[in-house]
Order: structure tokens, then C-alpha cells, then sequence
């Protein structure tokens, strides 16, 4: 396990000792809170195609479309390198929509998001909050296709991409949204402020209710950030709590 993971695992049992709401069972360590969460997700493809339950709810005409129309985009450069489009994971239906920055090698080759060491870390932090990929989450990225070499999004590619991401999170309509790294943080909010500047406030998305935190990634690199994405996590666990079930 990680660093990360470790400090996260000691600090999530610290505040399950003290009978904190909305944490996993008692006596599950991380690792194991986290190999239940992808044993219980599985690994399969992009469940918008896929869950039938979901299909019937939520995934109409127009989201098919949406999805067709990104998997064949050549709106911009990063076109020309990609393997895949990365256009979503996680369950259509599902609260809370989680938007994260753009795919890595890993998620290139498999068109699903977050699944390399970052995304480990994200369902880690999810399940901490009771939040399971599969279940309760709905999961994509600012930028559907690879940056070659994992390099920052340029703002042309943003530009080039954000119609895709405002008509799917209008289609997928989340009752809360999670921005977690800073171009998607940015891009949701519309500032240009550092994410540790932007972290521990909820802003509201076209009406959304959206919590912030630090990208998995960059907590990988600043394991003395974990604490500070713990509050960003029950934050946004009070803000569904308050909005309704689960
Ligand atoms: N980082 C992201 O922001 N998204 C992914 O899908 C993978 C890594």
C-alpha cells in the first residue's frame, strides 16, 4: 500500500474509533475497504452501455448520442494519438458525478477512467465515504482522449472538449457534483485559483451543489495533503446527506 493509502487507512480508523457518520464498517482496513469496492465493481466496460437497470432510467436517445458522438470526435489534435475515448465509467444514474482531469496510459488502453494508481487511490477515497464506482458514482473527465505523455490539458483542448462535458453532465443531471484536481475544479467554478485556494467550500454548478478536492494523483505525490481531502470528503458526504438517501 501507498503512503497515501497507509495515512489515509490510520486516519479513517482514527475517526471510525470515534463513531464518525457515513464510514465503512468497523475493522475493515484500507485495503481491504478498497478490495472490496473493485471486487464489488468489477471491472467491465462503460456501464451507461451496460447497465441495463440504469439504461432504463436514465441513458435515453440523447445520451447514446452524446457517447457516439465523443467516441468519434476529432475536435482537436489529441485525436490523432489516442488508442480509445475515454467517455465515462460508473453508473449513469448514480448522485454524484466525480470529474477528473483527463485519461493516463492506462486509461487510454482500457477507455475507462481512472483506473491506473490514481484511480485506486479515488475509489479508496470514495469508499471511505461510502461511495462505491459501480453504485453510486458516475466518473469521466474534463478531457475524453490522452494528452500524449500525461502532459497538462491545453486550453484549446479544453475548449474543444467542454461541450461534451456540459451536455453530459446535463443528460446524467448529478444531484452533486466532485471536482477533483484543478482543471476540473477550474473549469466547473470558473476561476483560475489554485485548487488549495479553491478546497472547502461548496459551489453550485448550474444549480449543482459541488465540493472540490485535491487530484488522487497529486495526493500520491503530497501524502500531507490526505488530511485535507479527508475534510473535502465529508464534505461532500454532509452535502449529500443532506440532499437525500444514501
Ligand atoms: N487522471 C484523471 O484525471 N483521469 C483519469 O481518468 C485518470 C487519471
Amino acid at each position: 500500500m501507498t503512503e497515501v493509502s497507509t495515512r489515509l487507512a490510520t486516519y479513517l480508523d482514527q475517526r471510525r474509533r470515534l463513531g464518525e457518520p457515513g464510514i465503512v464498517p468497523a475493522g475493515l482496513a484500507a485495503g481491504e475497504i478498497l478490495r472490496l469496492a473493485q471486487a464489488r465493481d468489477g471491472v467491465g466496460a462503460d456501464s451507461a452501455a451496460t447497465d441495463a437497470a440504469g439504461a432504463a432510467r436514465v441513458v435515453n436517445d440523447d445520451y447514446e448520442a452524446l457517447r457516439a458522438a465523443a467516441m468519434a470526435c476529432t475536435r482537436c489534435r489529441l485525436a490523432d494519438g489516442r488508442k480509445t475515448v475515454v467517455f465515462a465509467d460508473g453508473n449513469p444514474t448514480a448522485r454524484l458525478m466525480v470529474v477528473g482531469e483527463a485519461p493516463g496510459a492506462r486509461e487510454d488502453a482500457t477507455g475507462l477512467p481512472f483506473v491506473g494508481q490514481a484511480g485506486r487511490l479515488l475509489d479508496l477515497m470514495l469508499a471511505s465515504v461510502a461511495l462505491s464506482r459501480r453504485d453510486s458514482v458516475y466518473i469521466c473527465n474534463v478531457l475524453k482522449c490522452r494528452p500524449p505523455g500525461n502532459r497538462n490539458p491545453q486550453p484549446d483542448e479544453i475548449e474543444s472538449c467542454a461541450p461534451l462535458l456540459t451536455r453530459q453532465i446535463e443528460l446524467v443531471a448529478p444531484e452533486v457534483l466532485l471536482a477533483v484536481g484543478s482543471f476540473a475544479a477550474q473549469w466547473l467554478t470558473t476561476s483560475r485559483r489554485a485548487l488549495g485556494k479553491l478546497r472547502g467550500k461548496v459551489y453550485s454548478y448550474q444549480g449543482v451543489p459541488l465540493v472540490v478536492t485535491y487530484h488522487p494523483a497529486a495526493l500520491l505525490r503530497n501524502p500531507g495533503w490526505s488530511r485535507l481531502a479527508w475534510d473535502d470528503l465529508q464534505l461532500l458526504r454532509q452535502v449529500m446527506d443532506e440532499r437525500g438517501d444514501a
